[in-house]
């Protein structure tokens, strides 16, 4: 037993201070990761082209709405059929499939002729999203060194959120070479199409590299590919105790047969709870509004009274806020611990969206365009703003990466990918609640809506208190059932 805790006594026989392991494990994960770039890329494009698309396909703004969100159904169904085919045909072609659906997405869209085009190649990028969501971390977990695991797992989130930000990046890019506005024409095609072929370039990189890295070794063992599976691991974890390691593996897998959805069966509503916790986590993630932020940033802000391009600034600031702090998550999350950072990350979101609900609640309200609108005070304005700030933070240290770690690591061998589809296809179908309900929330009040917020990150404290498990520096093999 280490110091800190549950730690397993497998630390001291996989010794993973082999610098040369640890680097390959480090290359291995950041092009896994990769996948969060696209999945940050693709979720966020939608919000430069959307007014462009608007204008035109001459499409009302509730159908334009359902269209862009659409996407994220997308996304759901794609994290639920990632996890199976993950089982059946490997981590690896999943990767590749996703960078695939990226691409003609990016095609597809950057090319559509008719609104129902964009929806159609939109949802097939969700797919890709959806797919990469689950991939990433449960491959990621799987090939990590246990001591560095959070570490590597967080990885995908800093690729995320860098994703978003290089949407907004290209955004910025294309207004200032085409003119203020995305319908008009930069090489011969609208401006607003090349945020969407741009995104084929990371696709086709994606895809390559995934050639390039090794196929999971619990899912070798899983398949019975032991040979293989001893090259992997011997290249990751060095050749020390190899066969206790693989041994170990294929004990925890328990059963010969290849594991199913089957797996998750258990006590709690017809699921094993672990299953229910994870979900608990990813719905949480949700429901403290993180994507209200980066999806309708630009409405909020000018909401405020801040002109379209303080907007757009205050935009990219909060997403370089988010790259950095996620910083602070990778840096600390293999020594202190996942449960400590997720119940700093709540108390620090719970008091911030509250500050937010505070001041558009105790706001003057006009009317505009037969609208209620907030009029903000110079002092609210800037307290909103600081708050907003704060609240990306708390979660950009905590819940952002840190779900995804818990995700890829928490659920034992037999029944991880499975069960990661589960919970990611929760989060995104959550995701797509809170982004189709915020613009009628707002409508009746912005105060309400970050209240609710602020609730749900109360909540989330509660739940991690009660039911989350710390598992820094556990091997996979002791996640039991
Ligand atoms: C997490 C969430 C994602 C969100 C991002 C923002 O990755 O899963 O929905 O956009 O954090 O930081």
């Amino acid at each position: 037993m280490s110091e800190h805790g549950p730690v397993s006594d497998e630390e001291s026989i996989y010794d993973d201070s082999d610098t040369a392991s640890g680097k390959s494990a480090v290359r291995i994960a950041s092009v896994a990761a990769l996948g969060g770039f696209l999945f940050g890329y693709d979720s966020a494009v939608i919000n430069g082209a959307v007014s462009a698309i608007e204008k035109k396909f001459e499409v009302g703004s509730a159908s334009l709405g359902f269209a862009v969100a659409s996407a994220l159904l997308g996304a759901a169904a794609g994290a639920v059929y990632a996890g199976r085919l993950a089982d059946k045909v490997g981590r690896l072609s999943v990767m590749k499939l996703a960078a695939i659906l990226f691409f003609i997405s990016a095609i597809g869209t950057g090319f559509a002729q008719s609104l129902w085009m964009v929806v159609l190649f939109r949802i097939v990028g969700g797919l890709g999203v959806g797919a990469a969501s689950v991939i990433a971390p449960a491959y990621i977990a799987e090939i990590a060194p246990a001591a560095i695991r959070g570490r590597l797992g967080s990885l995908q989130q800093l690729a995320i959120v860098t994703g978003i930000f290089t949407s907004l990046l290209v955004d910025y890019l294309l207004a200032a070479a085409a003119g203020s506005s995305h319908d008009e024409l930069w090489l011969g095609l609208e401006a607003w199409r090349w945020m969407f072929l741009a995104m084929a370039v990371p696709a086709v990189i994606y895809g390559l590299l995934s050639t390039t890295i090794p196929e999971s070794p619990r899912y070798l063992i899983a398949t019975h590919k032991i040979p293989e599976a001893r090259k992997v691991l011997s290249t990751l974890l060095g050749q020390r105790n190899l066969e206790v390691k693989i041994d170990r593996i294929q004990r925890s897998l328990h059963r010969e047969d290849k594991p199913s959805m089957a797996d998750l069966k258990g006590p709690a509503l017809g699921l094993m709870p672990i299953v229910w916790i994870g979900i608990g986590l990813s719905v949480f993630q949700q429901f403290v509004g993180i994507n209200v932020i980066f999806y309708y940033s630009n409405v909020l802000w000018e909401a405020v009274g801040f002109s379209e391009q303080d907007s757009f600034k205050i935009t990219v600031i909060t997403s370089v806020v988010n790259i950095v702090t996620t910083l602070i998550a990778i840096a600390t999350v293999d020594k202190v611990g996942r449960k400590p950072l997720l119940l700093i990350g709540s108390a620090g979101m719970a008091v911030s969206l509250s500050v937010m609900a505070f001041v558009f609640q105790t706001a003057k309200v006009v009317t505009v365009d037969g609208e209620a609108t907030p009029q903000l005070s110079d002092a609210q304005g800037i307290t909103a703003l600081v708050a907003a700030n704060v609240f990306v933070v708390a979660f950009g240290m905590s819940w952002g990466p840190i779900v995804w770690v818990l995700l890829g690591e928490t659920f034992p061998n037999r029944m991880r990918a499975a069960a990661l589809a589960l919970a990611a296809g929760a989060q995104w179908v959550a995701n797509w609640v809170v982004t189709v309900s915020f613009p009628s929330l707002r409508d009746v009040s912005l105060g309400i809506t970050y209240g609710i917020y602020a609730v749900f990150a109360v909540l989330s404290f509660i739940f991690v208190k009660k039911w989350v498990r710390e598992t820094k520096g556990m091997e996979l093999e002791d996640m039991a059932d």
